[in-house]
């Protein structure tokens, strides 16, 4: 595992981005998995500001995105597929119907997941995966105890991320919904490359727990270390425990 302290956090988003633009140029036909969340905005960003500079192509590049709130659609702007559209899909030159975003307002939604994975192998799997950390250790909306075989399913949030996530539902996490569809960890396992990145004080405990303590289903964010293609962005002050603790 390769683990970068960047400076800042604006250094640790460029390295991302930078990650990311490379394995765009490298491959005929990336298959990226992304993710959403605050972290994630300043990364789509830079790559959007390269995309415009008129330095990266997104026009090969297929994607699939880890997670979706349960009940709402698309035009909801906590939608995650919204959040997509707003954030990179309508900014760069990715042929519509190649970023995928699991369905949270489908009929059946176990039909639904199950599809999605099968979309995933057809496009021939994940190539990079980028990943956050969440207050529970959840790598996606993979909330503790997670089996780390576990496939894209249904979840129930746990009370700490609707908590966490609940800036854009007026601050009141019972305006969160209770439920996503998430790729499981051994979906995420199977990509050929993991990023994950982190980020602020807030993060400091779950990374320390996450790189440092046991391997385990209770903190979902420990299977990254099953897989041996993993880069891990922190910026300073979201390494300072794990850093202080490792050996
Ligand atoms: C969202 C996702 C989550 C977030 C995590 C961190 O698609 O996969 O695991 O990455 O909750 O979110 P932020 O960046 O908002 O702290």
């Amino acid at each position: 595992m390769k683990i970068i302290v960047a400076d800042t956090s604006g250094q640790a988003f460029q390295h991302a981005a930078d990650m990311i633009a490379e394995e765009i140029r490298g491959s005929q036909a990336p298959v990226l998995g992304l993710a959403t969340g605050r972290t994630m905005e300043n990364i789509y960003q830079l790559l959007v500001q390269q995309h415009e500079a008129g330095t990266l192509d997104f026009s090969g590049t297929t994607s699939f995105n880890l997670d979706e709130y349960v009940g709402l659609p698309p035009t909801d702007p906590n939608s995650y597929s919204h959040y997509m559209q707003e954030h990179l899909f309508s900014h760069v030159n990715m042929p519509a119907g190649q970023g995928h975003v699991p369905n949270g307002v489908a009929v059946d939604l176990e039909a639904e997941c199950a599809r999605y994975e099968a979309a995933i192998r057809t496009a021939g799997g994940l190539g990079l995966q980028l990943l956050g950390i969440g207050e529970t250790g959840h790598i996606g909306f993979n909330e503790p105890p997670s089996a780390f075989d576990s496939r894209t399913r249904v979840v129930h949030l746990d009370d700490v991320t609707r908590r966490q996530n609940s800036g854009m539902f007026g601050d009141d996490p019972e305006r969160v919904p209770e439920r996503a569809l998430t790729m499981g960890v051994g979906t995420i396992l199977e990509a050929r490359r993991l990023v994950l990145v982190a980020v602020g004080e807030g993060k400091a405990a779950i990374v320390d727990e996450a790189l440092n303590g046991p391997i385990s289903e209770a903190v979902s964010a420990t299977a990254i270390r099953l897989h041996d293609d993993v880069t891990v962005i922190l910026d300073e002050v979201a390494a300072r425990i794990w850093h202080r603790n490792k050996e």
